[in-house]
């Protein structure tokens, strides 16, 4: 079955990045001159996804403006002539079918996915989590629904992972698999946050996954876990032992972007990337690195204002 709708909570708090996120949501914030949720929906949209809901709640107006149509802001581009731009700022809000629905209080991650249940109805459905970005091809939602449509009849839940330290897993669910071939394994079990000592592996879970509609179930009936939270993960657990759960380690760079060193690394990624920005700023960061290496007390001093 082919997978047409995604989800993407965007409830949080955004703790991990104020004051950037006092008074604006942390899915806005920007990567070079584009907000990092946009990049999420396109990556959804690049992996063939038709209709997408995001998980809102309180403080997240920006991102309803952002997808909707700016009349004001239009006329005046039209006005002033600036057509590159006024196809750019039309193009964000006729990007694909946006949804919003608001979840009322911040219980978890998988309190937020069940707000979508009335949505997404009887069929499988991505979930992208809305602060992290993939660099990849083909984009790395699309690499996890390929495998969903391929296992199980085209039912299969599938969930991103990747392998971290024994130091970092405590920060991610972790899975313990049964591995079915270089990327891929059969979840026996999960565990959210867990104790670095106890866990049950390295591969962490990320914040991609295709979903079966029966999570929906499970999401009503499971406990609070790690954080006093309604986590995903426990549904997932609950899941795997009524019928196969798979995760798969897709190909491509991972930028945790709700966090500042993560965020860096996706911005100078980027810039590196765009044709517009990449010479002159490869020029900067070399003689950056340069003064850094030859002289690091001048480097440091340079830096602070
Ligand atoms: C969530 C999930 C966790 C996953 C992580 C990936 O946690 O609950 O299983 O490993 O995303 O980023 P959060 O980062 O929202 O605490």
């Amino acid at each position: 079955m082919h997978v047409k709708k995604a989800v993407i909570p965007a409830a949080g708090l955004g703790t991990r990045f104020l004051p950037a996120t006092k008074a604006q949501p942390k899915e806005m914030l920007p990567l070079l001159d584009t907000p990092i949720i946009q990049y999420v929906i396109q990556e959804a949209i690049d992996a063939g996804i038709e209709d997408i809901l995001i998980i809102t709640g309180r403080g997240k107006r920006a991102i309803e403006d952002h997808f909707d149509r700016s009349i004001e802001l239009e006329t005046l581009l039209h006005k002033a002539n600036k057509l590159d731009l006024l196809e750019m700022v039309r193009n964000v809000s006729n990007l694909a079918d946006i949804h919003f629905i608001r979840q009322k209080e911040p219980l978890g991650l998988g309190h937020a996915i069940s707000c979508a249940q009335k949505h997404v109805g009887d069929e499988p459905f991505a979930v992208l989590l809305g602060d992290e970005i993939f660099a990849s091809s083909p984009p790395c939602i699309k690499q996890l629904i390929e495998e969903s449509e391929r296992l199980d009849g085209g039912q299969a839940s599938v969930i991103g992972c990747m392998e971290v330290s024994r130091e970092e897993i405590g920060r991610y669910g972790a899975i313990k698999g049964d591995r079915l071939g270089p990327q891929l394994y059969r979840i026996e079990d999960m565990v959210e946050k867990p104790r670095p000592e106890v866990a049950p592996s390295c591969l962490a879970i990320i914040g991609r996954y295709v979903l079966h509609p029966s999570i929906f179930d499970l999401l009503q009936v499971v406990k609070p876990g790690a954080g006093g939270e309604i986590q995903l993960t426990d549904a997932l657990r609950e899941l795997a032992k009524k019928r196969p759960v798979y995760s798969l380690r897709p190909h491509g760079t991972r930028h945790d972007v709700g966090e500042l060193p993560g965020y860096l690394e996706a911005t100078v990624s980027l810039a590196l990337e765009r044709p517009d920005l990449a010479g002159q700023f490869r020029d900067f960061l070399r003689t950056k690195l340069a003064i850094a290496e030859n002289a690091p007390h001048r480097a440091t001093q340079k830096l602070r204002p």
